[in-house]
């Protein structure tokens, strides 16, 4: 593992060895004997979009191993003013010893890994998050002890969530249900490859992508960047709602997830959110578990 640009580049060992690790770094902490595993290494967090737990992770986490954290907003750097990314990355990598970035398209950080020498970290594009799906897949194993036998299943909009989520389920042996309104499915290659590789369920029917389910998770109808589809979005995603009804028909004990920020009364109702915060607030909480691992895979 060089980098984490995307989950698909991970094999199943790999993801594996990331939980694993994320666990035992969970419970040195919470026995207090971290241990300075990234002493003295430097990151770069590029960020061009807003975030609270994606940024407060990543620095207090290398704080945590001993290294350092650059908080790095595109309207400081020289890239918010065109240089281009084949350059920002050749200088960064004379600088540091891996960088994460949270920007619009895949292809920047794709570009990032390709000119630059230190391992990149893939913060949220347009296109996935994986690192959220790794703290995801950390809290059902945590919660239901394995993979084995589940059904995870995503409600709304085919976006980055959903483009990791199914990646993740399927390479850790779930199954993975999405409902999504027409137009608004997740990306086209990805929905092949999961059919091809595991049990895949695609369908317009919230009802019939829950059935059965032991975990249930949503976002946002309108991701950073789309502010200006609001209106439209919430007329298309009218009733792909995560509320009492809807978890009636997944399996007595589904836990629910949520990637968060939330909207409640749009993607989830307030009475679902609450009923299931414990375990949405681990969730959060396992993003810094999960990115000190990938830290130490990739920097140590
Ligand atoms: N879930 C997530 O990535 O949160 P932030 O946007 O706050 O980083
Ligand atoms: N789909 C959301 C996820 C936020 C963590 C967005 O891209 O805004």
């Amino acid at each position: 593992m060089k980098h984490l640009l995307k989950l698909a580049d991970l094999s199943r060992e790999e993801i594996l060895s990331v939980l694993n690790l994320a666990d035992q770094l969970k419970y040195e902490r919470k026995n207090g004997f971290s241990k300075p595993y990234l002493q003295g290494k430097k990151l770069g967090m590029i960020f061009q979009k807003s975030s609270t737990r994606t940024r407060v992770s990543f620095e207090t986490g290398m704080y945590e191993l001993g290294g350092y954290a650059l908080f790095l907003s595109n309207r400081d750097l020289q890239i918010g003013r065109g240089e281009p990314v084949e350059d920002t990355a050749r200088v960064l990598s004379r600088y540091l010893d891996g960088v994460m970035i949270r920007t619009f398209e895949q292809k920047e950080v794709e570009d990032f890994a390709k000119y630059g020498s230190i391992p990149v970290i893939n913060g949220l594009t347009d296109y996935c998050h994986p690192c959220q799906v790794l703290a995801d897949l950390m809290t059902v194993r945590e919660v239901k002890g394995s993979f084995k036998n589940l059904k995870l299943c995503f409600i709304g909009d085919g976006n980055n969530m959903a483009n990791s989520l199914m990646v993740g389920a399927i390479k850790t042996g779930m199954a993975f249900s999405i409902a999504c309104p027409k137009g608004y499915e997740p990306d086209g290659g990805l929905v092949e490859w999961a059919k091809a590789n595991g049990e895949f369920t695609m369908t317009e029917d919230v009802s019939e992508a829950a059935r059965g389910a032991d975990v249930i998770y949503t976002d946002v109808w309108a991701s950073m960047g789309q502010e200006s589809e609001k209106q439209s979005r919430e007329k298309a995603f009218k009733g792909y709602q995560v509320n009492g009804e809807l978890m009636s028909v997944a399996n007595k004990n589904a836990m629910v997830l949520h990637c968060l920020p939330a909207h409640r009364g749009e993607e989830i109702t307030a009475d679902v959110f609450e009923a299931h915060a414990d375990e949405i607030f681990e969730e959060a909480e396992n993003r810094l578990h999960a990115q000190k691992a990938v830290m130490c895979k990739l920097m140590k």
